[in-house]
């Protein structure tokens, strides 16, 4: 998105494209033409031996139809389990020049997402991937396989031959039985177990370790700034972005997660740097379709998407479900301006008219919520956050980058 509001913000030329080179978060990464360099199959000695195949497993590039892409690729673990580089939905198929639909979302914390459910209110929770369609994560590790548009193997038995031919194939079969690569179906299965078994595993997706939990744990102190957007963020009146990405701990002491696992309508701008949009009647509607298929006939929910965690977005360089904004400051801008300056998120029709939410067809618009603070506002009012206190927030966000280290 560019914008007015945006512009002011806009970094010189030099430091952008230095940003673009890797995300923010650790040494590692790529840039989004060079491919990055693949991290060397180095396995954790505290794993289970299924947690170990795992790891071999989402780091083996030759598992894709490119031979040049695996998990690791588009989720990598030096940029929090996200993208490495800006684009809005990452490129895949045999060729690597397909691209996808959505932003690949960090992998972080999943293992504290819940199964897909409606709540006693009727509000819908959890479930895996952005319209949470898949049950758990060894559901969700069996489309990236076949997906046209990501490692775009023809079937599950081309998966298998390919792994037949992988260093660690022994080890598959002593974990899992000598005749197991016989039966595609079930060495599948297997593969997908094992790539959940390292998530849910292994500490690097959810170390606890940022400076907001050095902070909570009375081991670090939050800056003035970063205090002052703590404040704002959990300011019922401000950001109340606590309405959604919950910062408290729960009762039982359990760091917060920065996701209540809801789902919501933000109405996010259309993306035009997504190929599909070309179609003016393509829409991603979420949790009514097309990917999901179970809650069609649920339009009140076409448009809502689940709430991420916040942990690690300062590392990001794309953001919302299709990528439509490349940096923080635009996102918290968006929330609090979005309704009292449309204009600067919207293109304005030939009639004059901004068109508000114009990433859903006309008769979705009225599920985008804007009864809830930050969004309860109208042209005239002042947003909920000036911009420093939108500079606030961003430095804020900052403290949730997983590996902070006091005295480097
Ligand atoms: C080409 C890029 C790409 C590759 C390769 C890829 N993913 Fe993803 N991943 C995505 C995108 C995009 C999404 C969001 C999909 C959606 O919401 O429908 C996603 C979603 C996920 C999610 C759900 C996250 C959430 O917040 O619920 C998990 C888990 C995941 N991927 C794991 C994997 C595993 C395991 C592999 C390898 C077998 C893999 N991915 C390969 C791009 C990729
Ligand atoms: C009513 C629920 C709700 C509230 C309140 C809310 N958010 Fe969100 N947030 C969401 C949802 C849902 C998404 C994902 C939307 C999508 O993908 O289209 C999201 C996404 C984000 C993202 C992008 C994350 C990513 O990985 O792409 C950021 C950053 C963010 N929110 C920050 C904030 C801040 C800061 C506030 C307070 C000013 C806030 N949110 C208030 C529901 C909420």
């Amino acid at each position: 998105m560019r914008t007015q509001y945006s512009r002011a913000f806009l970094l010189p030329a030099a430091l952008l494209l230095a940003s673009l080179a890797a995300c923010s978060g650790g040494g590692g990464g790529g840039s989004s033409s060079a491919a990055p360099s693949p991290t060397p199959p180095v396995v954790d000695a505290g794993l289970s031996q299924a947690a170990r195949l795992g790891e071999l497993i989402f780091k083996d590039q030759s598992l894709s139809a490119s031979g040049k892409q695996s998990c690791a690729t588009c989720h990598s673990p030096d940029c929090a389990h996200g993208p490495t580089n800006n684009l809005s939905a990452q490129l895949g198929g045999a060729n690597g020049d397909v691209q996808g639909f959505r932003a690949a979302p960090s992998l972080r914390y999943l293992n504290q997402n819940p199964a897909f459910f409606f709540a006693k209110d009727g509000t819908p929770t959890g479930g895996i991937d952005r319209d949470g369609r898949a049950q758990s994560l060894a559901e969700q590790a069996e489309r990236p396989f076949l997906a046209p548009h990501e490692m775009a193997n023809a079937s599950k038995q081309d998966v298998i031959d390919k792994l037949k031919k992988a260093p660690y194939v022994e080890q598959f079969r002593a974990q899992f039985g000598a005749a197991i690569l016989d039966n595609a179906e079930q060495a599948f299965s297997r593969m997908t177990f094992a790539l959940q078994t390292y998530q849910l595993e292994d500490t690097e997706f959810h170390p606890f370790d940022s400076k907001y939990d050095q902070f909570l744990a009375g081991k670090v102190k939050l800056s003035d700034q970063e205090l002052r957007g703590l404040a704002l963020f959990n300011d019922p009146t401000k950001g109340n972005c606590i309405g959604c990405h919950t910062s408290a701990r729960g009762a039982n002491g359990a760091p917060p997660l920065f996701t209540d696992f809801t789902f919501d309508n933000l109405g996010v701008p259309r993306n035009k740097k997504l190929a599909a949009t070309a179609d003016p009647a393509y829409f991603d509607l979420g949790l009514c379709g097309p990917d999901r298929t179970d809650l069609t006939a649920r339009t009140d929910l076409c448009g809502a998407f689940k709430v991420p965690t916040l942990r690690n977005v300062a590392t990001r360089q794309t953001f919302f479900h299709n990528g439509a904004f490349d940096n923080l400051k635009d996102v918290v801008a968006f929330y609090v301006r979005r309704d009292t300056n449309p204009e600067e998120w919207y293109p304005t029709g030939a009639d004059g008219v901004v068109q508000k939410f114009n990433d859903l067809p006309p008769q979705y618009r009225k599920n985008v919520n804007t009864t809830e603070v930050p969004y309860n506002r109208q042209p005239g009012m002042a947003p909920a956050l000036s911009p420093s206190e939108i500079d606030d927030v961003v430095t804020f966000l900052g403290t949730l980058t997983d590996g902070y280290k006091s005295n480097p």
